[in-house]
């Protein structure tokens, strides 16, 4: 079921009526799956320093109102031994995309250094943006197994219309990025914004198909949000209002939960962002992840993607359901 793009698309259209059926389905196949228990990953925003310009973000290279900061290695140990001490099984190491030597240098000690003061317990996940088959490599053996890159959109068209044409924003290089990552052997998340100007409901049952043809193991999706300050923000007339994103994305959630029963899926913060109830939403729609925000909190308003990004998360409404200590690896990657 829910095989070709006007299946999916009458998913993402369906009634409210059928919604339910659909976000019962999809919980129904994660609970059998995967389980009903959701994992954490403490995120740890390394650095806003950025080489790209994204028209949709916030922390772009030519943003000149963002305050820049890049942690000490003493504040990533501090936040990865909180992620220890607590329990939270795995961290995101998240940052914008640098590519000379010393930033590589010094992520390939951060890792191994968490490693160590974990216990070799901690799962590492990077979020760090496209780089050379050699840096993927280093990372790996380093210790980090989980890598998140996001395709944004899956439309190459769209791709362009949201990315400047400069030769360092290439949907080809982006494609080359996750092919080069899953030979690497890490476990290879991405993920789409949904409710982008000019993007199609074709565009997102695309999407869906997309990740479905990569085969990929995690997945973060979440609704576009207006960003100021950023040259995408003055189409910001063209957008579907914030609760259509919203809904989109949860339907996106449970259409992509029905079609890769067995991969992990986050309930992300962009969701949050909308509703105060967003992540929650999520899980009750197919969602098994949750990357609650571990950084330094004097940083954290400076890692500004979109307004109203969320500084915090009281992950005591999960209590019951998060499953503390595990790494919670994609079950998909393992029966690969
Ligand atoms: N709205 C929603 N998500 C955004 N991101 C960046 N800018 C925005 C925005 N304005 C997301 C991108 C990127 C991730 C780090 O943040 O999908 O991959
Ligand atoms: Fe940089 Fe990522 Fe923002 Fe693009 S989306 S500008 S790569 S931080």
């Amino acid at each position: 079921m829910g095989n070709t793009r006007a299946e999916i698309m009458d998913m993402l259209l369906c009634d409210t009526a059928s919604r339910e059926m659909l976000f019962e389905s999809a919980r129904r196949l994660r609970n059998e799956n995967v389980g009903d228990g959701v994992y954490l990953r403490g995120l740890i925003e390394y650095s806003n320093v950025c080489r790209k310009n994204c028209l949709y973000c916030g922390i772009r290279a030519a943003n000149n109102g963002v305050a820049r900061y890049t942690l000490a290695p003493q504040q990533v140990f501090e936040a990865a031994r909180f992620a220890y001490e607590n329990q939270y099984g795995s961290i995101v190491l998240q940052g914008g995309e640098q590519i000379n030597e010393s930033h590589i240098a010094i992520i390939t000690n951060l890792i191994a250094e968490i490693k160590l003061l974990s216990n070799n317990e901690l799962g590492i996940t990077l979020s760090m943006g496209e780089q050379t088959r050699d840096t993927y490599r280093r990372w790996f053996e380093a210790g980090a197994h989980r890598y998140l890159l996001r395709i944004e959109t899956s439309s190459e068209e769209l791709y362009r219309r949201i990315h400047p044409n400069d030769g360092v924003h290439s949907y080809a290089a982006r494609l080359q990025a996750l092919s080069d990552l899953r030979k690497t052997g890490f476990q290879v998340g991405t993920g789409v914004m949904v409710g982008l100007p000019f993007q199609t409901t074709e565009n997102l049952a695309d999407d869906i198909l997309f990740m479905k043809q990569l085969d990929i193991d995690m997945c973060g999706m979440g609704p576009y949000i207006v960003s100021e300050h950023t040259p995408l923000a003055d189409y910001a007339s063209l957008l579907e209002n914030e609760q259509w994103r919203f809904e989109m994305t949860l339907r996106m959630i449970a259409v992509l939960r029905i079609m890769m029963p067995d991969i992990n899926i986050a309930a992300t913060t962009a969701l949050q962002a909308i509703d105060p109830r967003g992540r929650l939403k999520a899980i009750e729609c197919g969602a098994n992840v949750v990357m609650p925000n571990i950084s330094p909190l004097d940083v954290r308003a400076n890692y500004s993607l979109y307004n109203n990004k969320p500084l915090s998360f009281d992950s005591s409404v999960l209590e019951q359901l998060v499953m503390y200590g595990q790494w919670g690896d994609s079950q998909h990657f393992k029966k690969r």
